[in-house]
């Protein structure tokens, strides 16, 4: 567990300055706020000791905004495996969580296509499905499907409370292939 302190909170985006170890697509961090919980969020962006978050809830950017100081745990979870080229499968508002995935093709020159419509079938070498809605769809030799809003207690695979088709969403995902 990292000290970290508020930079700017604007919106729904809030930066960070903390150091960890350098994240992998996919890979999420929890956020400990002593007295109130521990959330898990989707790394959006980590670049010279800050951390980028995008954070839908109002009560915790209103909690956030009452400190100076939170605590950062991770990167946890497990990282996507890229392949040469990349389908994004998902509706905007969870798309605009892959920021970190989306910004990690375009550095490494990786082929992406990102859509909103579901039922597109690609050829690409990896396949991420942003919505568990569409997982019976899943391919698993080259699709994940990214399970955003699964109930975690220990967010550390000890607890078993994230199980998944078997697998424990806090350690091997949050992006399965199922
Ligand atoms: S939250 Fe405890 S095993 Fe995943």
């Amino acid at each position: 567990m990292r000290k970290g302190k508020i930079v700017t909170m604007d919106g729904e985006e809030v930066i960070i300055s903390v150091r960890i170890k350098s994240p992998r697509p996919g890979q999420f961090v929890t956020l400990i706020l002593p007295g109130i919980g521990e959330f898990p969020f989707l790394i959006a962006d980590y670049k010279k000791g800050n951390l980028k978050l995008k954070i839908h809830s109002r009560k915790i950017r209103e909690e956030i905004s009452n400190r100076k100081v939170v605590y950062i745990k991770g990167p946890l979870g497990s990282p996507i495996k890229i392949g040469r080229s990349v389908l994004l499968l998902g509706e905007n508002d969870s798309l605009s969580e892959l920021e970190f995935i989306i910004n990690y093709c375009k550095s490494k020159g990786i082929k992406l296509r990102i859509e909103n419509n579901m039922s597109v079938k690609g050829e690409e070498d990896t396949v991420i499905i942003t919505s568990p809605d569409y997982a019976r769809r899943a391919d698993r030799k080259r699709v994940y499907v990214y399970f955003r809003n699964v109930k975690m207690n220990c967010m550390l695979g000890v607890c078993g409370e994230c199980l998944v088709g078997g697998k424990l969403v806090c350690k091997d995902g949050p992006f399965l292939k199922i």
